[in-house]
């Protein structure tokens, strides 16, 4: 599910939404390369003093927030998180597609948690519309089930399988991925709540609670959108 590339741009929105992070907060690190680059960014002030907990969304981010020097906490101990940064698969306005990296369910968790939620992005992933596939983090014994849910939806969900693995995906919390096409999506949030409602659907990628988007340019500058 993974698009290559656009580095440049990656490495600017990601850096860029790091310096929103200020002494004291509690800070969501999302997962994937582009807030991979937030991360980093952060490790080196905390290197030069900066006082931050964050709060991961997958074992991606949480290895890579330990090798740069961020001490984690849980939302057990913090519930409320100051701000979340974290990336996308496809985004437009306030609504964005979620996990690409099978992470989407802790990264919703983390952003429903947060009093600021930003998404970083290179400018390949902002669209007019949404129609990248919807990743659903699904019980396995429900696979069939969500295909045949997904269908009445009027979309179609295949199992993702790995790539250095056999067989599917398992996701960090031990279930599978399906990703589910509906072609363009109308209208996200009616689309979020019906998948919501689906038996077997841990959770569903659409996110639409984005409070702004960083998005990279290949250039090196940033767009800021705010909601
Ligand atoms: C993880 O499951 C995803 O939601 C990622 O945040 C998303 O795929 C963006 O990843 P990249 O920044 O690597 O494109």
């Amino acid at each position: 599910m993974k698009k290559p590339g656009q580095t440049n741009a990656k490495q600017a929105a990601g850096e860029k939404a790091s310096w929103l992070v200020k002494d004291g907060m509690v800070v969501g690190l999302g997962t994937g390369s582009t807030t991979a680059y937030a991360i980093i960014a952060l490790g080196k002030r905390v290197l030069e003093g900066l006082d931050i907990l964050g709060v991961p969304t997958s074992y991606q981010s949480a290895f890579l927030a330990s090798e740069n020097g961020i001490l984690l906490t849980t939302l057990d101990e913090h519930p409320l998180i100051d701000i979340d940064i974290d990336g996308a698969d496809q985004i437009s306005n306030s609504a964005a597609i979620k996990g690409g990296g099978a992470a989407h369910t802790q990264e919703k968790i983390v952003a429903l948690s947060s009093k600021y939620f930003v998404v970083v992005v290179d400018e390949a992933k902002y669209s007019e519309v949404l129609n990248h596939p919807v990743p659903l983090e699904v019980l396995p014994k429900a696979r069939k089930l969500v295909g045949k849910q997904v269908k009445e939806l009027g979309g179609n969900a295949r199992l993702r399988m790995g790539v250095e693995k056999d067989g599917p995906v398992i996701s960090d919390n031990g279930n599978f991925i399906m990703d589910a096409d509906f072609r363009v999506i109308d209208n996200p949030e009616a689309l979020a709540s019906r998948l919501s409602q689906c038996t077997g659907i841990v959770e569903h990628g659409i996110f639409t609670n984005v409070d702004a988007i960083y998005i990279g340019k290949k250039d090196g500058s940033v767009e800021i959108q705010e909601f």
